[in-house]
């Protein structure tokens, strides 16, 4: 797409997307002037220019942030409404736009000049709202699109989502609806996509989600109440999982933690679903403990250290306010920890 078509198509998406949990979020990050900031899910840059307005009201002259996105797209987006925020700035020489998965933020971080995150690290997990609702991108069950679901969009080493649909085994079908999506009909739904792809090959979101519909019409003809939610939301959800291997990347994101953050600094991250905010708790409880000496031992004698603390008890979550005018905050959950 030329680029001209970019700004005059995409820059409005990008002005509608509405951050989540945005004050929340820059508390946590305890901006400082001179410190680096590493925003991992760039998106639509919300969290970003907000950080950097909050950053030029402190004084910041020449801010240290890098932000990440494995989608070009999304990057170009961002980086145009960013710009006018950027130039606002004595000089932007130390602020970077990397297209990249955040799991290789640690190896892009030194061709940058930076050698550890002193500031904070943002990771607003999941698709951005510019992404849903383009439809060529497959990630929506409400537009008719390619089963695609890919959100670095080019990469052709990874299989899309009608790959998996296509190839993958009937039990295979059935962990990724059971596990990542929580799907309660993850048995008919896998068994009515293998008999299907028998017919004709999976290839648009719109036929996939009228399957889904199918199967709950049929699950719950006794009058049950209806779902709250659209039939397909967690089997789109448990597609998108798998084809970006979500869950592999932030645990592998998560376990370079400790060389990454510098001490004082904060890592912010917002999950949206059980099975990430269960990583990222559990991820992060050994590293709160100090000493791990069985409780009869007088004295420690494993040296353990804490590395890390919560800077708050529990996850914060939207409030009703937030709810009500960004449904995409309903499931939201961010923890904050600081690096000791
Ligand atoms: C929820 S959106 C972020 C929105 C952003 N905080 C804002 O305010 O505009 C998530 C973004 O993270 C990106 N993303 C998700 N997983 C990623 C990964 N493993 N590496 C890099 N980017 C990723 C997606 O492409 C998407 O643009």
């Amino acid at each position: 797409m030329p680029r001209e078509q970019v700004r005059e198509d995409l820059t409005p998406i990008a002005e509608k997307h509405v951050p989540v949990l945005l004050d929340a979020v820059l508390k946590g990050l305890n901006l400082e002037v001179g410190k680096t900031y590493v925003d991992g899910t760039l998106g639509m840059g919300g969290h970003s220019q907000c950080l950097l307005e909050a950053l030029h009201d402190l004084g910041e002259r020449s801010p240290r942030w890098v932000g990440v996105d494995q989608d070009a797209r999304a990057l170009g987006m961002a980086q145009e409404r960013l710009a006018p925020r950027l130039a606002g700035f004595e000089t932007k020489q130390h602020t970077h736009f990397v297209q990249s998965n955040y799991s290789e933020i640690p190896e892009k971080l030194p061709d940058l000049g930076v050698t550890g995150i002193d500031g904070g690290l943002l990771l607003d997990l999941g698709v951005s709202s510019y992404q849903l609702d383009t439809a060529d991108r497959g990630f929506s069950f409400m537009r008719s699109g390619p089963l695609d679901m890919r959100m670095n969009g080019t990469d052709d080493e990874i299989p899309t989502a009608g790959d998996i649909l296509n190839t993958a085994s009937f039990e295979e079908l059935c962990r990724i609806f059971e596990i990542y999506g929580e799907e309660k009909y993850a048995f008919p739904i896998a068994k009515a996509i293998v008999a299907d792809r028998d017919e004709s090959p999976w290839q648009d979101t719109l036929d996939l989600a009228k399957l889904v519909e199918r199967i709950y019409r049929l699950k719950q003809k006794s009058g049950k109440a209806k779902e709250a939610k659209h039939p397909a939301t967690r089997v789109f959800q448990a597609l998108r999982m798998a084809v970006n291997g979500e869950l592999e990347h932030l645990e592998s994101t998560l376990n370079t933690l400790p060389t990454l953050m510098q001490a004082g600094s904060r890592v912010a991250i917002i999950t949206f679903h059980s099975l990430e905010d269960r990583l990222v708790k559990q991820t992060f409880k050994p590293w709160l403990d100090g000493c791990i000496c069985p409780p009869q031992f007088p004295i420690c004698t494993c040296g353990k250290t804490p590395s890390f603390k919560t800077v708050n008890r529990k996850p914060l979550e939207a409030s009703e306010a937030e709810k009500e005018a960004n449904p995409r905050s309903r499931s939201a959950k961010l923890r904050v920890y600081s690096r000791l």
